[in-house]
Order: C-alpha cells, then sequence, then structure tokens
C-alpha cells in the first residue's frame, strides 16, 4: 500500500491507497492560518510535522505491515530557515504572504526583469521564495546570519522523516532561485541574495527515491518494516499528476484555496511579461500555470463571514433563486493578486448590487468572480501553448457539481472530474508507486490509476451569458485598479 501526504494550507491530508490506486482510508488534521499582520500569513512548521505525524498514525492503523513507500505534495514558496541545530528560526512565510512588495521591486529592478527571465524562467512575485528571504535579510538580520537550510514546506517534512536536506524540480522552480530550463540553481540570484549553495536543499525529480523512514519514527509509527520515501513536488503540479494531466497541452483546473490553471508541456516556454510562471512538471518535463490566490478561499471567507450557519451545499442550493444574468460582479483579491494582474495591492470588490439583491446574489457573485479569474489566467495560457479541449478538474472545490459546470460554461470548454477529487494527496500516492517501481512512469501509473467519474458539458445559453459577463469583470479591473495604492 501507499501513501500519500498533502501538506496544505489549511490541513495536512494524509491518504492510504491500494496498488490500483483506491483510497482505503484519508485522515486531515487542520491548523491555523496566522496573520499578525494584514496580508501577512505564517505558520510554524513544527506544527505541520506534527499534525502530519497525527495524521500519519491514524490513517494507517491496521495497515501498519503494508506500507510500501509515501510521497508528498507540499503548499509552495513558503519559507522555512532552520539554524545550526537545525531548529527552526522564525514561523514559516507563506505562498500568499504580501509582505514583500519593497523585496519583489528590489530584485526586479536590480536584477532587470530581462534578466531574471533568462535566469529563472519567472520574474519575483511577492509570494515566491526569494523576495521573502530578502525581507529577512532587510528586516530581521540576525534571523538572516543564523541561516544553515532554506527549503520549502513539504521539504521540512521530509527532513524530520529522513534527515535527508532535499527539494525537488516542481517545488524549487517557484523559489526563484532555481534555472527552471536547465533544473539549476541560479548563481546570479544566490549572489544577489547574499546566500550560498550550500544553504540549500538538493535538487532531484519529483518520483526520485530519497531513502527511507527514521527508524525512531518507525517505531513512533508502529511500522516494523522499512518503508521508502519518495520526494514529490509541490502540490500544484502533484495535484496535476493526481488527476492525470500529464500530455502537452493538457489542462487542470484547481479550485483549492488558491485557484490554478495549468497547462502541461513537453517544452520548456516563458511568458515574455511572466504573468504566468514557467515551471517543472512532475513528469521530468514543464507546464505554464496562473495563480488566483483566493479561489475556494474567497468562498470560505464569504461562507465564514455572512453565512456562518449554512452549508457549502446550502450556498449553492440557493443559487436556484438567482439569475444567471445578475449584475454583480465580485473580484476576488481579498488577498491582493498574483496572476495575471500580479498586484499585491488589489483587493476584493463587489460591484452592481441594487436593493433587489439578497444574499445569495451576492454568493453567486463570489463563485463566479473566480472562475473569472482563472479563465483570465488562461488567456495568457493559452497564447504560449497548444491546449486540449478538456479540463481536469480537483481541489475542494469541484466536489460541487455547480461549480464545475460554472467552469465549463465560462471556459466553454468541456469539464471532467476524476473520481478522486482530492488530485493532491492521491498524485503523492502516485509518486510513491511511481518511485517504488510499480509503474514505469507517471504516465504510465495516471493511465490506470485516475478514473474521470463525470463530465460537464458546456450549455450553450449559458456560455453566451458568461462571454458577456466575462467581458465586465476584464472591465471592472481595468477601471477601478486606480484605487488599489
Ligand atoms: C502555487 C501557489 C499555491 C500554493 C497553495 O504557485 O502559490 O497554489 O501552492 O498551496
Amino acid at each position: 500500500m501507499y501513501i500519500g501526504i498533502d501538506l496544505g494550507t489549511t490541513g495536512v491530508k494524509v491518504i492510504l491507497v491500494d496498488k490500483d490506486g483506491n483510497v482505503i482510508n484519508s485522515v486531515t488534521e487542520n491548523y491555523e492560518l496566522l496573520t499578525p499582520k494584514p496580508l501577512w500569513t505564517e505558520q510554524n512548521p513544527e506544527i505541520w510535522y506534527n499534525s502530519t505525524l497525527e495524521a500519519l498514525k491514524n490513517c494507517i492503523r491496521g495497515y501498519e505491515e503494508r506500507i510500501k513507500a509515501l510521497s508528498f505534495s507540499g503548499q509552495m514558496h513558503g519559507l522555512v530557515i532552520l539554524d545550526k541545530d537545525d531548529r527552526v528560526i522564525r514561523p514559516a512565510i507563506l505562498w500568499n504572504d504580501q509582505r514583500t512588495i519593497v523585496e519583489t521591486n528590489e530584485i526586479n529592478n536590480s536584477i532587470t526583469v530581462e534578466k531574471l527571465i533568462l535566469e529563472t524562467g519567472n520574474i519575483a512575485l511577492t509570494g515566491f521564495t526569494a523576495p521573502k528571504i530578502l525581507w529577512v535579510k532587510n528586516n530581521e538580520f540576525k534571523n538572516f546570519k543564523n541561516i544553515r537550510k532554506i527549503m520549502l514546506p513539504k521539504d521540512y517534512l521530509v527532513y524530520k522523516l529522513t534527515n535527508k536536506f532535499v527539494t525537488d524540480v516542481t517545488d524549487i522552480s517557484g523559489s526563484l532561485l532555481f534555472n527552471v530550463e536547465n533544473k539549476i540553481y541560479s548563481q546570479t540570484i544566490l549572489d544577489f541574495l547574499g546566500i550560498n549553495i550550500k544553504q540549500l536543499p538538493k535538487v532531484l525529480e519529483s518520483n526520485e527515491v530519497i531513502g527511507f523512514i527514521d527508524k525512531t519514527i518507525l517505531e513512533e509509527l508502529n511500522i516494523k518494516n522499512d518503508v521508502k520515501v519518495i520526494v514529490g513536488g509541490g502540490d500544484q503540479a502533484i495535484g496535476a499528476i493526481g488527476t492525470g494531466t500529464v500530455n502537452d497541452g493538457d489542462i487542470n483546473i484547481s479550485l483549492g484555496t488558491s485557484g490554478v490553471v495549468f497547462v502541461a508541456s513537453d517544452k520548456y516556454s516563458v511568458d515574455k511579461k511572466s504573468f504566468i510562471h514557467s515551471f517543472a512538471h512532475a513528469n521530468n518535463k514543464y507546464h505554464l500555470m496562473g495563480v488566483t490566490l483566493a479561489a475556494a478561499g474567497s468562498f470560505k471567507w464569504w461562507k465564514e463571514s455572512f453565512l456562518p450557519n449554512k452549508s457549502y451545499n446550502e450556498i449553492f442550493d440557493d443559487l436556484v433563486k438567482t439569475d444567471i444574468d445578475d449584475s454583480i460582479y465580485y473580484l476576488p483579491y481579498i488577498s491582493g493578486e498574483r496572476s495575471p494582474i500580479n498586484n499585491p495591492l488589489a483587493k476584493g470588490t463587489f460591484c452592481g448590487f441594487t436593493s433587489i439583491h439578497k444574499i445569495e446574489n451576492f454568493s453567486r457573485a463570489v463563485i463566479e468572480g473566480v472562475v473569472y479569474s482563472l479563465r483570465h489566467c488562461y488567456e495568457v495560457i493559452k497564447g504560449l501553448n497548444g491546449h486540449s479541449n478538456q479540463i481536469r478538474i480537483t481541489g475542494g472545490g469541484s466536489k460541487n457539481d455547480h461549480w464545475c459546470q460554472m467552469v465549463a460554461d465560462i471556459f466553454n470548454i468541456e469539464v471532467q472530474k476524476p473520481r478522486v477529487t482530492e488530485g493532491s494527496s492521491l498524485g503523492a500516492a502516485i509518486m510513491a508507486m511511481v518511485g517504488d517501481g510499480l509503474y514505469k512512469n507517471v504516465t504510465d501509473a495516471c493511465r490506470d490509476i485516475v478514473k474521470v467519474e463525470k463530465e460537464f458539458i458546456p450549455n450553450e445559453k449559458n456560455v453566451l451569458i458568461y462571454q458577456k459577463k466575462y467581458a465586465c469583470y476584464l472591465q471592472l479591473y481595468e477601471n477601478i485598479k486606480p484605487f488599489f495604492t
């Protein structure tokens, strides 16, 4: 049996699957997102580790003797720093933290956008890891001087479980420390930040075996045999494996806390303006990706703030009381925005309501606004790569069929929902199987394991209405932009 661990933003999910990819057990341990200041987001890596061990123990109970290998999917870009005694120096600064506007500008202006794209395939964005390192240097110099190891969130789990200081090509692509095309660290960026390669983890392909779980941890987990550890990768690449997004042009949409449009690519390519990320994929190739920071995160904020007594499904059911032609628009920029507008100062916005509108009309606007934002990312990617005429969908939001249908209608592309909607944890389990040699490569594994359960065909009438509304959504941001300073 195989284990997939998905280290997310709201919790860690551990799944146990058999060799055919059937999910035998699934356990989630939730943890808090710390916001010590507006637009700052942090988490304590030790809480990730303790929660992972707890979830692992509960997930494998009764199956301890049958576990062969495990692998990871992790929230990307977070900065974890350790001192000479391997102690965590400060809480991790996460992917959706926006504190690094000054540092991001400093990197983009000093190195220049052109050189950055040549060196790394990307430019500095507030969410990426390099600006966070510079922020620590500029604001917490004592902490900066104490750094012996720099790693990404899932790499911390790997280090604790195996004692191996490693990362993988997909996750490190989002650090801006890495030359994505050639898959080596960029000395230019390291020199600029004042760090050296010894402080950074060794980079592996995502299906590479790191070693085995440390003996003392095996005892704690009540496991008698060795368990192989495969490095895995960033949650978007591994989530794409979990939906079978592996062939050139395959599209995956994730409706997680963040919303992502991911297009697999056999060849390396870049967006010259860098509105879209160019990263390595977990199948030894590449991908292009646009990220909406608050997707299901917008919906969670909306529900918790204004409809705490309704379930998510009830909120969706209430949409029947609304009209698809409704005039309210929502810009989902409650955490600033990454792709494709790259504006950390953008804010969430409602526009166009009248005295007849009820709370469900606003719910509709939130759910729609997230999908317009994803379509906006997709329009940029489309110009860079060929693409298929189906979308695979994953993430918590994809559990709801209304949202899947809305994606099909707003994109005017058929949407396929796999049997397992938690692509990232399944993807991690697939990486474990491939690393263990059960499959020759991820493509073969995905073909056998990922099964489509439901298809959503675009509804022509809705497509036309959404087409017009999407144009208004784009205009709204352009017009309101001057307010976001
Ligand atoms: C990807 C990104 C997010 C996080 C969320 O670039 O920032 O999807 O990985 O977990």
